[in-house]
């Protein structure tokens, strides 16, 4: 069969159907719904976003949805049920834990997250690589977000589940988070399929900091003209879940209009940083930073007003630089 009707389709979407249901049915709901309660949502957000609850135990989804071996596989195939390769014993993956469906951009289940109640390690546990599912290629809550704006005119890209949920609760429907992966090419063409502006939001700490040059990185070689990247930097210990949860909406949304840089600026200060261009070394260095990135970007205008940017920077005529061959030594 072909991907567009692989059997493992229904079988994730009755994994869905269970999870939602025990989070409204099982005995130990109660504390389900009191973490979500906690984390600032409500009942309406859960259900947008379909969230479930994977109950304690290790066959209850096996139990529900398998009911011979044929079955049991097609659950493994899944990345539902994990078969211990030693002992050929099988359990569920995903127990006591919080779940949220992802989605592809039809609507259709491919896999699942699953967040821990507490603090326990590893705190998100996500479907492997499957037949349906490619984490360099999805994004949670794409189709939610298209489900809920009948046209969006910019989409914001932050690195969690909960971001995209919390924001999504204060009214910030356009978020979308990778799955726990780089922002990869693919997904930057997926997007600007749909909007042509993009803003990063990631966390404020190291590992955000890291992820959004890495973006950056990404992003050029799909910078065609008319399309804008921006990104916005959040305080130290941040992340948009906690500030949309402290600050509310309308200053988050501030920040994004007054604080969201756009890429080229985040471009030449991020390498300002590692060469300062107050020395002949230093604007040297940074040309040699700046080119290789600048050259990736297919927009023929952004690319030559970074150009006349980095030269003004560096106080140098770029288009003198030599380019292939280098001139031919002087006859005497
Ligand atoms: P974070 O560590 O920033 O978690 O990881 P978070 O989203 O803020 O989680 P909360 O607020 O404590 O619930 C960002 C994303 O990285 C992936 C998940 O997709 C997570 O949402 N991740 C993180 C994992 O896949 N596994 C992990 O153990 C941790
Ligand atoms: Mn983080
Ligand atoms: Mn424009
Ligand atoms: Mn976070
Ligand atoms: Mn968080």
């Amino acid at each position: 069969q072909t991907r567009q009707d692989s059997p493992l389709y229904p079988v994730l979407e009755n994994a869905a159907a269970y999870y939602r249901q025990q989070l409204r049915r099982h005995a130990q709901r109660k504390r389900a719904v009191e973490y979500l309660q906690q984390r600032g949502l409500s009942g309406q957000i859960a259900k947008l976003y379909d969230l479930g609850f994977a109950s304690p135990g290790w066959n209850n989804l096996m139990g529900h949805l398998a009911t011979d071996n044929s079955e049991e596989k097609l659950l493994i195939e899944a990345g539902l049920v994990v078969e211990n390769p030693d002992s050929g014993k099988r359990y569920d993956r995903f127990r006591d834990r919080i779940i949220f469906p992802i989605r592809d951009s039809r609507g259709r289940v491919i896999g699942f997250g699953g967040r821990v109640l507490g603090d326990d390690k590893p705190k998100y546990l996500n479907s492997p690589e499957t037949p349906v599912f490619h984490k360099g290629r999805e994004l949670y809550g794409l189709y939610e977000a298209r489900k809920q704006n009948r046209q969006l005119d910019d989409i914001l890209v932050v690195e969690g589940y909960m971001d995209v949920i919390a924001l999504a609760q204060h009214g910030v429907t356009n978020a979308v988070a990778t799955l726990g992966t780089a922002t990869s090419e693919e997904h930057l063409k997926r997007l600007f399929r749909i909007v042509n502006s993009v803003v990063f939001c990631f966390d404020g700490d190291n590992a955000g900091r890291q992820a959004a040059w890495r973006a950056l990185q990404s992003c050029l070689p799909v910078l065609e003209d008319g399309r804008h990247v921006r990104f916005m930097f959040l305080p130290d210990g941040q992340d948009p879940d906690s500030l949309i949860r402290s600050e509310g909406h309308d200053a988050f949304r501030a920040r994004m209009v007054q604080q969201a840089q756009p890429l080229t600026e985040y471009l030449f200060r991020h390498l300002a940083e590692e060469a300062p261009p107050d020395s002949l070394e230093g604007k040297a260095h940074l040309a040699t930073l700046a080119l290789p990135l600048i050259e990736q970007i297919p927009g023929s205008l952004l690319r030559r007003l970074l150009r006349q940017s980095l030269e003004s920077r560096t106080g140098m005529d770029l288009d003198s630089l030599p380019t292939s061959e280098p001139a031919s030594p002087p006859s005497i």
